[in-house]
C-alpha cells in the first residue's frame, strides 16, 4: 500500500509491509538472503516504511527494507497530518538531507554529508495531547523513527542495505547515531563481456547483458546484479569487453543500451561502456581517429551527446589503447592525454567521466635484453603525462605492475601521479588466481596494496592516494573486473562471491580488515551458526597465501601458461618470448634483476624509502625477493631456507594446506543448503588434486632445473604411485606431454582408435585400506568414462565431463578422483577401464594408491 501527499517540495509516502518479493529463480540471493534474519532482531521493528521525497531509488530503497523485513501488512499507517507529517505510529523513515531538513529541523542535519554517505539515526517523539474532545488516541502515543538519511538518493539505498546487513547479522538497532561516508567517488566495476555472450577472463558461464551481437532480450539477472552492486556500495558498471568492439557505438546499439541503463537505474548503479579509440573510423567511417583532427573531435562529440539523450545518467568511458594490439594514439604521435581529453571535453558537460587504463606495455620486447621490463611501462608512459589530464579523466591502474599475478609489488605508479585522478584496478574474476575452481579469497591480497605505504608526500597509503586525498583530486577510486556470468552463482565458487562482496565493502572503506569482511560475508551468506562462523572464515583467510604456495612463492609470480589460459602450471611459458612476465630461471639461479645497480632500474621508479626496501638483497622481503633480484638456488632466506629448499617446501606445505580445506567444508555438512554444501565441496575436492598438479609440476621442473635435490626426499619419489605407461596396457598407448613437467614421469596413456582400453596391474603390497587416486585429464571436448575395478568387481565409475580450459593433455586437464576407503589384500588385480568420447581418448596419467592410515587405526 503507498500513499502520497505533496506540501512544498516535500513528497511523503507510507508503504506497509508486504508479503516478501521472491528473486528470480536460478540466481543465487548470494549476500541477500533476507529468509535467515534473526527473528529476535526484527521483533522490535516498526511495520511501516516512510519515505520523503518521490525518486526511483528512493522508492527501491524503501522496496527493499520491506522485501526485507516482509511480514503481514498491520493496521496502522495512518495518515501523518500536516503539520509535522510524519506517521503517527513508529516508522522508518528514508530520505535525504536535503528533504528531511524541514521535517526535523532539530536534528543538526546539517552537519557535512557527502554524496553517497548515509546517516542512520533512531529518534523519539513524545506523544502528543489530544486536541479537546478528540477521539484519536494514536496520537498521544510516543513514537520512535528509524531515520535512513542519505547524502543523495543512493546513499539513502546504501544506508538501507547497512541497516539491513546489520540486522541480518543479529546486531542490535534499537538506537543507531551513525554515519559513513564511502573513501572515494568512484567504485566502478567492468566486465569483460563480448557482444557475442561470451567473457575474456569468465568463468561463470555466459554473459548476463549480451547474446548473439545484441543486448540479451531478458535483463533480469542485469537487475540483480545491480542490486547486488548496490548492497556493498558500487555505483557503476562498465558492461563490456576493455577490448572494445566498435558496434557498441553504432545507432542501432544505443537503445538497446539505454535498457541496461534503464535496469540498473532504480539501484543507483550507471551504466558505463569500454570502447575502443579507432571508433571514430570504425563506427564512424572516418578516415582517421587522430584524436586531434577535429573531425574526430567533433565525432566524439556527436557521439556523446547522442549517448546522453537517451541515456541521461551515463557514466562514461573506459578505454584501453596502445596495449596488446588496440590501436592508440601513438598511431598519430598523440599521448593518453590527448586521446583522453578530447573524449573526457565531450563528456565533462553531461558530467561524465573517462576512465584511461594505464596498461599499455610493449608485448614484443626482446627477452634477451637484460634491461627490458614489462614493468617499467605504465610508470614510463604515465608518469611524464602527469597533470596533463583533464578533471573528468582518471588513470586506471592495475594494482601490480604486471598483470594481477599471485604476488606483485604495487605498481610504482600509483605514486607518481599526484595531480591526476587515479583509480586502483583489481580483479574479481580470479584469472591467475584459479578461476574460481580454487579457493582464492582475495581481500587480504588488496589489503596489503591499499595499505603498502608509497612515502611520496609523507605517509601515503594506496588506499589515500586513489581516494584522491594525497593529491587534494575531484575524483579517485576502485575499479574491479568482475565477470559474473549466467551461472547460478554468478562466480562460479558460491565461496568466491566473498571476493566481490569484499571488494565493495574496501572500496567503500578500504580500513576494514581482511576478517572482519570475511565475518561480515559469512554472515550474511551462510547465517550466524557458531560453528559455520568459525569454519568459513578459517578457509577463506589462508587460501590467498596458500595458493601462492603452490603456484608461485617469492614472487615468481603464477607460473602459468601465460601465452594460454592462465590457469595450470606452465613454467617455461612465461620465458624465451615478448610479454615479459619473465622469472628468468636458469640451471644456476632465478629471479629477475630489478634493481638500480644492476638490473633493469625498476625499482628506481619508487620513492626512495620504497626503493631502500627493495633494492638491497638482503633488505628485500621474502614474498617478493625474486620479483626484485636474481639469486642462486642456494641463497639464504630469512626463513633460514635456501631458495631452492624454500621452493619445494612451499609446494607441498601449500598442496596439504588445499586438502585441509576439504576436510573443514565436510565439517559443515547438515548446517548449510544441500546445494551450496555440495557445489562447493565439489570444488574442493577438485582443488585438492589440481593443487597436487601444481606442486609436482613446479618442483619438478626446479629440480630438474637446479639438479639441487629437495632436503626431504619428496621431490621424485613417489612409493605409493603407479605410472599409468607401466601397467598391462590393451588399447592403450603411451604419449609424451606437453610440457613434460605436468604429467609424472612425462607420460600418459591414451586410447585411440578403439572404443574401450584398459590399464591392469598387480597389486603386491600388505592387505590392508587404502585410498585410491586416479589421475586422468579431462579435455574440454568429449565426455570419456571410467570404471574402475578390483578382481572385475567395480568399485567406481565417472565421466571427464568437466569444461577445463584445454583440449590437451596437460596441467590444466591433468584432474585426479579418489576412492577412498578401498579393502585391499595383496595379489589384487586393479583394472581401469576408458572409454574414448568425442575426440577424447580417456587419458590416464597414473594411479596413486595410499594407506587409509584412519581407516587402519580404526580396524586394527
Ligand atoms: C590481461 C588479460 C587480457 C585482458 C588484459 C587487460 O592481459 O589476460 O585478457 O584483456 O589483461 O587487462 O586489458
Amino acid at each position: 500500500m503507498t500513499r502520497h501527499f505533496d506540501r512544498t517540495a516535500v513528497a511523503f509516502c507510507c508503504l506497509l509491509l508486504g508479503p516478501l518479493v521472491h528473486a528470480q529463480a536460478g540466481a543465487d540471493e548470494a549476500w541477500l538472503r533476507y529468509q535467515s534474519l534473526p527473528t529476535q532482531a526484527v521483533a522490535g521493528l516498526p511495520h511501516l516504511i516512510a519515505t520523503v521525497g518521490r525518486g526511483e531509488v528512493l522508492r527501491t530503497a524503501a522496496n527493499e527494507l520491506a522485501r526485507a523485513l516482509g511480514q503481514p501488512a498491520t493496521s496502522g499507517g495512518a495518515r501523518a497530518t500536516l503539520p509535522d507529517a510524519l506517521p503517527d505510529q513508529d516508522a522508518f523513515v528514508l530520505g535525504t538531507l536535503k528533504d528531511f531538513e524541514p521535517l526535523f529541523p532539530k536534528l543538526g542535519t546539517r552537519r557535512s554529508m557527502v554524496g553517497d554517505g548515509f546517516w542512520l539515526k533512531t529518534v523519539n517523539r513524545a506523544g502528543r495531547r489530544p486536541l479537546a474532545g478528540s477521539i484519536d488516541s494514536a496520537l498521544r502515543r510516543p513514537r520512535k523513527y528509524w531515520l535512513v538519511i542519505g547524502g543523495d538518493e543512493r546513499g539513502v539505498l546504501y544506508g538501507t542495505f547497512a541497516l539491513l546487513a546489520r540486522i541480518a547479522q543479529g546486531e542490535d538497532v534499537s538506537t543507531l547515531d551513525d554515519r559513513e561516508t564511502p573513501s572515494a567517488p568512484i567504485r566502478w566495476v567492468n566486465q569483460w563481456d563480448n557482444l557475442d555472450g561470451s567473457i575474456e577472463r569468465g568463468y561463470a558461464g555466459r554473459s548476463i547483458f549480451f547474446d548473439n551481437g545484441s543486448v540479451e532480450s531478458d535483463l533480469t539477472r542485469a537487475k540483480e546484479y545491480a542490486r547486488l552492486l548496490a548492497s556493498i556500495g558500487i555505483n557503476g558498471c562498465a558492461i563490456n569487453n576493455v577490448n572494445a568492439d566498435p558496434r557498441l557505438l553504432g545507432p542501432d546499439f544505443l537503445p538497446q543500451l539505454a535498457r541496461v541503463a534503464e535496469a540498473f537505474r532504480p539501484w543507483g548503479v550507471r551504466l558505463a561502456i569500454s570502447v575502443d579509440l579507432s571508433s571514430p573510423m570504425s563506427a564512424g567511417g572516418l578516415k582517421t581517429f587522430d584524436p586531434l583532427d577535429p573531425q574526430v573531435k567533433a565525432w566524439w562529440q556527436n557521439t556523446v551527446d547522442r549517448i546522453y539523450q537517451q541515456i541521461p545518467d551515463f557514466a562514461g568511458f573506459v578505454i584501453k589503447a596502445d596495449s596488446e594490439g588496440r590501436s592508440g594514439p601513438s598511431k598519430y604521435g598523440r599521448t593518453a592525454a590527448d586521446a583522453a581529453n578530447v573524449i573526457a571535453r565531450a563528456l565533462a558537460p553531461h558530467h561524465g567521466v573517462m576512465l584511461y587504463r594505464a596498461f599499455v606495455y610493449n608485448h614484443h620486447l626482446d627477452w634477451r635484453d637484460p634491461k627490458a621490463d614489462r614493468a617499467k611501462a605504465a610508470f614510463d608512459y604515465f608518469h611524464p603525462l602527469d597533470g596533463k589530464f583533464l578533471d573528468n579523466v582518471v588513470v586506471q591502474i592495475k594494482h601490480g605492475p604486471i598483470d594481477f599475478q599471485v604476488r606483485e609489488p604495487v605498481s610504482p605508479l600509483l605514486g607518481a601521479m599526484a595531480h591526476t585522478n587515479q583509480a586502483i584496478e583489481l580483479q574479481v574474476t580470479q584469472e591467475y588466481t584459479g578461476q574460481q575452481r580454487h579457493l582464492v579469497y582475495l581481500v587480504p591480497m588488496w589489503k596489503e596494496v591499499l595499505d603498502f605505504d608509497l612515502h611520496v608526500d609523507g605517509i601515503t597509503p594506496v588506499k589515500r592516494v586513489v581516494s584522491g586525498q594525497v593529491g587534494k583530486r575531484p575524483l579517485g577510486g576502485y575499479v574491479a573486473v568482475v565477470n559474473v556470468g549466467l551461472d547460478r552463482y554468478w562466480l562460479g565458487h558460491p565461496l568466491a562471491m566473498a571476493n566481490l562482496y569484499g571488494y565493495g565493502r574496501l572500496a567503500w572503506n578500504p580500513d576494514l580488515s581482511g576478517e572482519q569482511i570475511a565475518q561480515e560475508w559469512t554472515r550474511l551468506t551462510f547465517g550466524n551458526d557458531r560453528k559455520v562462523l568459525a569454519t568459513i572464515p578459517r578457509m577463506l583467510l589462508p587460501s590467498w597465501r596458500m595458493y601462492e604456495n603452490y603456484t608461485g612463492p617469492l614472487g615468481l609470480q603464477t607460473l602459468t601458461d601465460i601465452t594460454g589460459p592462465h590457469y595450470g602450471p606452465g613454467i617455461e611459458s612465461s620465458e624465451n618470448n615478448g610479454w615479459g612476465q619473465w622469472h628468468r630461471a636458469d640451471p644456476k639461479g632465478v629471479g629477475m634483476d630489478r634493481t638500480v645497480a644492476t638490473g633493469t632500474g625498476f625499482i628506481g621508479q619508487y620513492s626512495p624509502q620504497v626503493q631502500k626496501k627493495y633494492e638491497s638483497v638482503d633488505a628485500c622481503p621474502d614474498d617478493l625477493l625474486l620479483f626484485m633480484h636474481h639469486v642462486p638456488y642456494t641463497f639464504v632466506l630469512d626463513s633460514g631456507k635456501t631458495v631452492i629448499q624454500h621452493l619445494y617446501d612451499a609446494h607441498y606445505a601449500g598442496a596439504e594446506q588445499a586438502a585441509t580445506l576439504v576436510e573443514e567444508w565436510k565439517s559443515l555438512d547438515g548446517l548449510i543448503d544441500r546445494a551450496r554444501y555440495a557445489e562447493v565441496l565439489r570444488r574442493q575436492e577438485y582443488q585438492a588434486g589440481h593443487a597436487i598438479v601444481w606442486r609436482d609440476a613446479v618442483v619438478n621442473w626446479f629440480h630438474q632445473e637446479s639438479g639441487i635435490p629437495d632436503a626431504q626426499g619428496r621431490v621424485g619419489f613417489h612409493p605409493h604411485r603407479v605410472e599409468a605407461e607401466d601397467m598391462q596396457l590393451s588399447g592403450y598407448t603411451p604419449v609424451e606431454v606437453t610440457p613434460w613437467e605436468t604429467a609424472s614421469g612425462g607420460k600418459a596413456i591414451a586410447c585411440t582408435g578403439q572404443s574401450l582400453c584398459s590399464a591392469t596391474f598387480k597389486f603386491d603390497r600388505p592387505s590392508g585400506t587404502y585410498d585410491i587416486a586416479v589421475q586422468y585429464f579431462d579435455l574440454n571436448h568429449g565426455e570419456s568414462r571410467f570404471d574402475l575395478f578390483v578382481d572385475d568387481r567395480r568399485i567406481d565409475s565417472w565421466a571427464a565431463d568437466d569444461h577445463l580450459p584445454s583440449d590437451k593433455m596437460n596441467g590444466h586437464t591433468s584432474t585426479r578422483r579418489t576412492v577412498s576407503g578401498v579393502r585391499l589384500r595383496a595379489g589384487d588385480v586393479l583394472k581401469i577401464t576408458g572409454h574414448p568420447d568425442g575426440g577424447e581418448p580417456a587419458p590416464l596419467d597414473y594411479l596413486e594408491i595410499v594407506p587409509d592410515v584412519a581407516a587402519s587405526h580404526f580396524s586394527n
